[in-house]
């Protein structure tokens, strides 16, 4: 049986070979897409541009000789590759687990085309096991989280959403702003509740990535497989 980063590796390095020469790229955050990055930087492509999603990856993308440039200051990303935390039905997805889901859901919406790759563990039959990564902004999230928690009870979710800390403190993402976790157990809704969470002052983005990826690739111990919406 292979392993979670077997897999991940293995899908990172199928996602590198569907980049082009010329191509403009997003590249995502997280341990699976790090495969992918690594994978990427060793085709040693000298026309690539990349526009990174995290300041994590750009460190290592810049780290393997990949050529930067800032969301808006190249011409349409051709193709992004990227992580998730769950891949559900029709590809709806759970992103966030790295925090970096706003520069993510940016990069992602300005793509032609946008690939995930996961391991098997990723895919599942509802989206919601893995708890929800939702952006706010610091001033005054304890009322934001408040509000969060009305609007996941109106989808009869009765969690209250938990802050994300490290031993360090509150997570800050890349963009100054905290992170909070709803562990709904099962979205029924997504399209509702991510809108109804968006319509939040306060609320900056979630993880809900809904009609957005146009393929996955999927680990297995079988090998690397392709799903479509
Ligand atoms: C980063 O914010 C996330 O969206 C990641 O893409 C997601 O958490 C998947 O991470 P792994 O590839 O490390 O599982």
């Amino acid at each position: 049986m292979s392993s979670a980063e077997d897999q991940k590796r293995a899908v990172g390095e199928a996602a590198a070979a569907l980049v082009e020469a010329d191509m403009v790229v997003g590249l995502g955050t997280g341990s699976t897409a790090a495969w992918f990055v690594k994978a990427l930087g060793a085709r040693g492509l000298a026309g690539l541009t990349c526009v990174a999603t995290s300041q994590a990856t750009a460190e290592l993308a810049s780290s393997l000789g990949l050529k930067i440039a800032e969301l808006g200051e190249t011409r349409t990303i051709d193709l992004t590759i990227d992580g998730a935390d769950e891949i559900g039905p029709g590809l709806s997805l759970i992103k966030g687990g790295g925090a970096a889901l706003l520069r993510e859901k940016l990069v992602w919406e300005a793509s032609k085309r946008c690939v995930v790759i996961g391991d098997a563990a990723k895919q599942v039959p509802l989206l919601g096991r893995y708890a929800l990564p939702i952006e706010v902004v610091a001033f005054g999230h304890k009322t934001t989280a408040d509000r969060i928690c009305d609007v996941l009870a109106e989808f009869e979710i009765g969690v209250a959403p938990r802050l994300r800390v490290t031993d360090a403190g509150p997570v800050r993402t890349d963009n100054g702003n905290l992170i909070y976790d709803a562990a709904c157990g099962r979205i029924e809704e997504p399209a509702a509740l991510g809108a109804a969470l968006k319509s939040l002052t306060g609320v900056v983005e979630h993880g809900l990535f809904l009609d957005l990826a146009d393929r996955a690739l999927i680990g297995t111990d079988g090998g690397v497989i392709t799903v479509e919406p």
